[in-house]
């Protein structure tokens, strides 16, 4: 949710410290972050999903091992930490806070370009681009999720590309972002909300 995130360059682009890495927080500690710092259930969900979806992306398509894996799924599970807590400084405070817990610094990189425009970070590697990619795309397809009553059950790719084309639907959802992140990689946006469906609607 970058949505209408204050602009907040952080004035920076290398994050973390090179010696650490490889490490990540264990599954209960970063749930334990996220519990404590999000009491917001909606957008829990919402930092699950991105979680959720990176890593599957990154066993499927970049071929990556669990390991691999579980920093992607750890960027995303992460992502907005401190979004709720600290809104005019949303990225610095869990950036700040995953260099104290001596984390890995690509994770740490890639919570930082989550957001370019916002952040003043580009994303690099494929990581950086897919986080920018799915944390819109996430969000926007939940929010047509919920205003139908089967949910994810038959929801297709149409119905998403026709909803980006109606302005007045999640109109939060900056369209322009979207546009940019998927001009980054070489896979089609279709593709890519088909991969978001399949890969979140289960995530609770
Ligand atoms: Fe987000
Ligand atoms: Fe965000």
């Amino acid at each position: 949710m970058s949505t209408s995130t204050p602009i907040l360059s952080l004035g920076r682009s290398s994050f973390g410290n090179p010696e650490n890495k490889g490490r990540l927080l264990s599954d209960e500690e970063a749930h334990a972050l996220l519990n404590d710092w999000v009491p917001n259930e909606r957008l829990r969900l919402h930092m699950k999903q991105v979680g959720a979806v990176m890593k599957a992306w990154a066993l499927e398509r970049e071929g990556a091992d669990q390991q691999e894996a579980r920093k992607w799924e750890q960027a995303g599970l992460l992502h907005d930490a401190d979004w709720e807590k600290h809104p005019e400084s949303h990225c610095r405070v869990i950036i700040e806070e995953l260099e104290k817990q001596n984390v890995d610094p690509e994770v740490i990189h890639c919570i930082a370009s989550h957001g370019p425009k916002y952040f003043g970070v580009e994303p690099d590697n494929r990581m950086d681009k897919m986080i920018y990619v799915f944390d819109e795309l996430s969000g926007f397809i939940h929010a047509a999720a919920l205003i139908r009553p089967t949910r994810y059950e038959g929801m297709d790719v149409k119905s998403i590309i026709k909803k980006l084309k109606t302005p007045s639907f999640a109109a939060q959802v900056n369209r322009d972002d979207i546009n940019d992140a998927i001009s980054r990689i070489d896979t089609p946006l279709e593709e890519i909300i088909q991969f978001i469906i399949e890969h979140q609607k289960d995530v609770v």
